[in-house]
C-alpha cells in the first residue's frame, strides 16, 4: 500500500494495531497462567476481555471505512510478545517473575498507547469523529490497565524484598 494520503496512512496504523491486538489475544491467557499473584493474574484476564473489544472497535472502523483489516503483523508486537515468552518461560522466584510479567506488560500498553494516540489524531485530521471516539475508548483502557500495573509494581513491597535476596 503507498502512503498516497492521510486516509492511506489512517488504514495503515490501524492495520497494524489490528495485528497487535490479535497477537495480545494469544499472548495474555499465557500471561495470566504465569502470573503467581492472583491480582496480577486476574489483571491480564480482565484486559483479555477489554482486548476483545478493542479489535471489536477496530473491526467496526474497518467496517465504516470499507477496507480489510487484515493484511499486516505489527513487527513490534511480535518483539514485545518474544520478550513476554522469554519471562514465562524463565524459572526464578515467583514474585520476582510477577515483577518482570509487570515489565514485559507495560511495554506492550505503552507501544498500545503511542499507536491508539496516533490514530486517534489522525481521525480527527481526517474529521471522521466516530471512529476518533472508538480510538480514544480503547486509549484509555490502554492507560487504565498501564496505570493499574504500575500500582501492581508499587504495591509489590514483597516483590523488592524478595529481588534483594
Ligand atoms: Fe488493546
Ligand atoms: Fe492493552
Amino acid at each position: 500500500m503507498k502512503l498516497t494520503s492521510l486516509e492511506k496512512l489512517f488504514v495503515h496504523e490501524l492495520k497494524d494495531l489490528y495485528s497487535a491486538e490479535n497477537q495480545l489475544l494469544e499472548a495474555l491467557p499465557q500471561m495470566a497462567k504465569a502470573s503467581s499473584s492472583g491480582e496480577l493474574r486476574e489483571g491480564f484476564k480482565s484486559h483479555l476481555i477489554e482486548t476483545e473489544e478493542h479489535v471489536r472497535r477496530l473491526d467496526q472502523i474497518f467496517e465504516e471505512l470499507n477496507y480489510s483489516a487484515t493484511g499486516e503483523t505489527c513487527d513490534a508486537m511480535k518483539g514485545l510478545v518474544a520478550e513476554g515468552e522469554e519471562i514465562i518461560e524463565m524459572e526464578g522466584e515467583p514474585a520476582v517473575k510477577d515483577a518482570a510479567l509487570i515489565a514485559a506488560a507495560q511495554r506492550v500498553e505503552h507501544y498500545e498507547i503511542a499507536a491508539y494516540g496516533t490514530a486517534r489524531t489522525i481521525a480527527k485530521h481526517l474529521g471522521n469523529e466516530k471512529a476518533a471516539s472508538l480510538l480514544e475508548t480503547t486509549l484509555k483502557e490502554e492507560a487504565a490497565t498501564d496505570k493499574k500495573l504500575t500500582n501492581l509494581a508499587e504495591s509489590g513491597a514483597h516483590i523488592n524484598k524478595m529481588a534483594m535476596r
